[in-house]
């Protein structure tokens, strides 16, 4: 709102694109005492005539014949005009999605879910819901929420133990922290596949790039090396930031302005440049080399940290690079052991800002590999039969990946905080709205 002497212009916006429309109300209306009085975050329905705008920066304005309140806004209203904090917006995660950051981050958002869906469709994937209970904990982290019915002030025991034989299921349940193990039954038979859904990690890290419920995107194909995951990962991965920067420019123009100034130019780099590819002993190599000091240990055999993922993307290559055949001690049970024995078909795409987007691997399609690795690691082969089954008919050489949907967001339009790119996040002491 703007009163002048005799006009008073609304900002007006219904959340379909960041620039609203304005309308110019004069005394001539009949409520003019009550309109010039609105305030920031009233709702109003006006009639008028769409005309030639003489202010700058807008082609057009709304001349106003009516202006129907149709719910007012008062001083109380939270989000005034002025800049707030991300931490303060969101304490009012019911009320933030009103203003400009918010509505470009879900409108793009929105934009590329659907994005997701046309490029696997035009590639002939099959889209697969796996289920979202499930009693196996895919990435074997031990980071699944339970599901029960049983009484929690009084479970019923066996030997001191709970006794899950009585709960719902009739076995201990949890939330899925993944849908592979599902897609990889379904890619035996539809050949190539795809799930986009929540995941859940009762991870208990505060971290700007961790939700305990997030989205992902796991395609599976039949008949694939880890080579032919990388180049899907990376179409796939090119295509998405191309569709960002050509349908959601005006959001895209947005970020570039006011959250990341080198945005726009950094993804049109990365839908344009060849992904580098190095095996994790070669970055293990140049971590060692790097003249700087880390928090965290570098030697062969330990897991990459965030600070090594990114020095290796942001400075090593300066680009997206994929990381790959890691050691299998640090890697989950499925990937496909390696002729040397001691690394795994392993692939993490690490890149600038964000350091890892996707992780995948080739899968151990030979049912005796997979369940020696199965009882190194201590799983039951027993509570994967049906997993072990696709192994002992019609195994085939099998890859996929996983791109976390808010990692992915938070890359395209430069917010850094994973809170502020999913609509009410959960994390640790965060369950609100
Ligand atoms: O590397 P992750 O754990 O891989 C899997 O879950 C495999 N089952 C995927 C597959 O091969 N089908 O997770 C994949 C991606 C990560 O690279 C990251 O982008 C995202 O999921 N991710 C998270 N995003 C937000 N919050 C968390 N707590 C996340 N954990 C993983
Ligand atoms: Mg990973």
């Amino acid at each position: 709102m703007r009163t002048g002497k005799g006009v008073t212009f609304i900002s007006l916006n219904d959340g379909s694109t960041l620039a609203g429309i304005q309308v110019v109300a004069e005394p001539e209306l009949e409520n003019y005492a009550e309109v010039s009085a609105l305030g920031t975050g009233s709702a109003v329905a006006v009639t008028g005539v769409l005309q030639e705008s003489p202010a700058a920066g807008q082609e057009l304005e709304l001349k106003a014949l009516s202006v129907e309140v149709v719910g007012a806004a008062d001083q109380e209203y939270p989000m005034q005009k002025k800049r707030h904090s991300f931490e303060y917006l969101r304490t009012i995660a019911h009320m933030r999605v009103r203003s400009n950051t918010f509505g470009a981050v879900f409108r793009v958002r929105s934009a590329l879910a659907q994005e997701v869906h046309r490029f696997f469709a035009e590639r002939g994937f099959l889209y697969v819901h796996t289920p979202i209970i499930t009693a196996n904990d895919c990435e074997g982290a031990g980071e699944l929420f339970r599901v029960t019915t049983l009484d929690m002030d009084n479970p019923p025991r066996v030997e001191g133990e709970i006794d899950f034989g009585q709960d719902f299921f009739a076995k201990a349940t949890g939330l899925t922290v993944s849908g592979q193990l599902e897609g990889e039954l379904f890619a035996q038979a539809f050949s190539d596949i795809y799930t986009f859904g929540p995941t859940f990690r009762a991870e208990n890290s505060n971290t700007a790039r961790h939700a305990a419920e997030f989205w992902m995107i796991e395609p599976e194909m039949a008949f694939a090396d880890l080579s032919d995951d990388a180049d899907l990962a990376e179409a796939f991965l090119k295509r998405l930031c191309r569709f960002a920067l050509d349908s959601c420019d005006e959001d895209m123009r947005f970020f570039n302005a006011q959250i990341d100034k080198g945005l726009i130019e950094r993804i049109e780099g990365v839908a344009r440049a060849s992904f580098a590819r190095m095996d994790y002993g070669e970055a293990i190599e140049r971590l060692k080399k790097a003249p700087v000091s880390f928090q965290f240990p570098v030697e062969w055999g330990l897991d990459l940290q965030s600070e090594h993922e990114r020095y290796l993307t942001e400075q090593v290559v300066g680009g997206p690079v994929f990381i790959m055949n890691y050691p299998k001690d640090i890697k989950a049970f499925y990937m496909r052991l390696n002729d040397d024995g001691r690394t795994v078909a392993a692939m993490d795409l690490l890149v600038p800002k964000v350091g890892e987007i996707i992780g995948g691997s080739q899968r151990e399609e030979r049912l005796e590999p997979l369940i020696g690795r199965m009882m190194e690691v201590g799983i039951e082969p027993e509570s994967l039969s049906w997993y072990l089954d696709t192994r002992r008919w019609g195994s085939t050489p099998h890859a996929g990946f996983g791109l976390g949907f808010e990692r992915l967001i938070m890359y395209l339009t430069g917010m850094e905080n994973i809170r502020d790119v999913i609509p009410f996040p959960r994390t640790p002491r965060h369950a609100e709205f």
